[in-house]
């Protein structure tokens, strides 16, 4: 925000600017919210001086995230001492577990809108707007009303469609039931019919969204649905996170053979590689069941990405527990973990165990195992030299305006050299891998096919 330009006529009652925290649910989230929004006539900005309405997108899954949220909303209290219309209102997992109290800790706060209530914003805005109301409006709903995922999605290359609502699983760390609510799955008509339109609007990928895709139950079996949502024409890739290891089926593992639009790559969280901790954490699979499944799959597929999260020093966790992680990490060789220091949630029955892992502790452990991680993703990477991928051109890179930037079927980001090639956008193309870095490979556009490599 620091320093941009803007003068008081820049400011447009009807822009909205939108800053999101934490995963692709809360992604996900955002589009619906914008999209709600498009109905009464906002438009997205993303420069917040400008804007009449600022919302902030919260996540509440460790207690960093949260941190950060107010101080996401500090930055606006300016914006709102010189325009008193601006409305101010936070969305997401802070929003659903605070509540009201989130109007009394922040005064400048308009609205405060839970997690199963972002299909009534407009009417929120009103309430701000017109009845010159604060409010608070975080209900659980115990079915899902299809209302809450009836606004049209603007799309893009890729996008995001979820298939359910909330966790039945009380991992004894995660907040995420406790302000999501109980599992609901939305209807595979509905479902479809959102692919449709995505595809429609010329959107190439969708990844089907839920905090356990594998445990959907709407009128159709996981993999049931997979298979419709491959069918969908235009849709030229697929797929789904998050995978719960208790429950993946033999029928999906086959799916990945059976369905080449679906990509090969998949996010199986492990959380532990100590069967005592797995158990503390209610996880309901051991190191064993785990990387029978692991096996599985890299037998059938070779090709194939797994990916994981780790928590480090969840209480309990001794030196011996921690090794056991260490060994499985080393064991499986993921192609990318995502890890965090074990964070106490309120309502959570964790945070109230015994033998919490002191912080340094908990830190040293995260460290080494983000550096056996770096080893093992950049030994990875570096294989990959040489094949020829098919990238999924998203668009210009980022850091290099010259290139153009894509992801292959394993979720790996490739940039390569393609200024004036706008005509590659959406397009699906073979690309030779010619560097690896830490984070992204380096490719040359093969315009002649010759594929190796999933
Ligand atoms: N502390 C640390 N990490 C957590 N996660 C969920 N809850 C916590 C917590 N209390 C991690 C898990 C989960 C990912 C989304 O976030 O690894 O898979
Ligand atoms: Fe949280 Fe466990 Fe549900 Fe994942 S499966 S959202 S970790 S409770």
């Amino acid at each position: 925000m620091e320093g941009a330009p803007y003068i008081k006529s820049d400011i447009k009652e009807k822009y909205v600017f939108i800053e999101t925290f934490g995963c692709q649910m809360n992604e996900n989230d955002t589009e619906r919210t914008l999209s709600f929004l498009r109905g009464p006539g906002y438009f997205k900005t993303d420069c917040a001086e400008k804007a009449g309405l600022i919302l902030v997108n919260t996540c509440g899954v460790r207690e960093k995230a949260e941190q950060k949220v107010y101080s996401a909303i500090g930055r606006f209290k300016e914006l709102k001492n010189e325009n008193p219309h601006l409305i101010i209102g936070v969305l997401g997992c802070v929003a659903q577990k605070e509540g009201a109290r989130l109007l009394k800790k922040i005064p400048y706060l308009d609205m405060v809108i839970g997690t199963h209530n972002i299909h009534n914003i407009a009417f929120l805005i009103k309430e701000v707007a017109e009845n010159k109301k604060r409010v608070a409006k975080t209900e659980f709903y115990a079915t899902l009303d299809a209302r809450e995922y009836s606004a049209h999605q603007e799309g893009g290359v890729k996008a995001f469609v979820s298939i359910m609502r909330g966790c039945d699983n009380f991992c004894a760390y995660c907040i995420v039931p406790h302000v999501r609510g109980k599992e609901v799955s939305r209807r595979p008509h509905d479902i479809l019919k959102e692919a449709r339109e995505l595809a429609e609007k010329g959107t190439k990928e969708v990844c089907l969204i839920g905090q356990n895709v594998n445990s959907y139950k709407g009128d159709a079996t996981f993999p049931a649905l997979l298979k419709m949502v491959c069918e969908v024409d235009g849709m030229e890739r697929v797929r789904f996170v998050t995978s719960h290891p208790k429950d993946i089926s033999d029928e999906l593992i086959c799916l990945f053979g059976e369905e080449p639009k679906i990509a090969k790559s998949i996010h199986l969280p492990l959380q532990s590689g100590s069967d005592r901790i797995l158990g503390l954490m209610r996880r309901g699979y051991t190191v064993s069941g785990y990387l029978g499944k692991v096996n599985i799959l890299r037998n059938l597929y070779p090709d194939i990405s797994i990916t994981t999260d780790i928590i480090a020093g969840f209480p309990g966790e001794t030196g011996e527990d921690f090794e056991k992680t260490m060994d499985c990490i080393g064991e499986v060789e993921f192609d990318g973990i995502f890890s965090f220091k074990y964070s106490p949630r309120p309502m959570t029955d964790a945070a109230s165990f015994k033998d919490q892992v002191p912080f340094e502790l908990k830190q040293a452990r995260l460290e080494r195992l983000q550096s056996a991680q770096k080893e093992i993703t950049a030994k990875k990477n570096i294989s990959l030299v040489g094949k020829t991928m098919e990238v999924l051109v998203e668009g210009k890179s980022k850091l290099s305006p010259e290139e153009l930037t894509g992801r292959t079927g394993c979720n790996r980001a490739v940039n390569f050299a393609g200024a004036g090639e706008e005509g590659l956008y959406g397009r699906i193309i073979d690309v030779l891998i010619t560097g690896a870095g830490a984070n992204s490979l380096k490719g040359t556009h093969q315009k002649e096919s010759g594929l190796l490599c999933c």
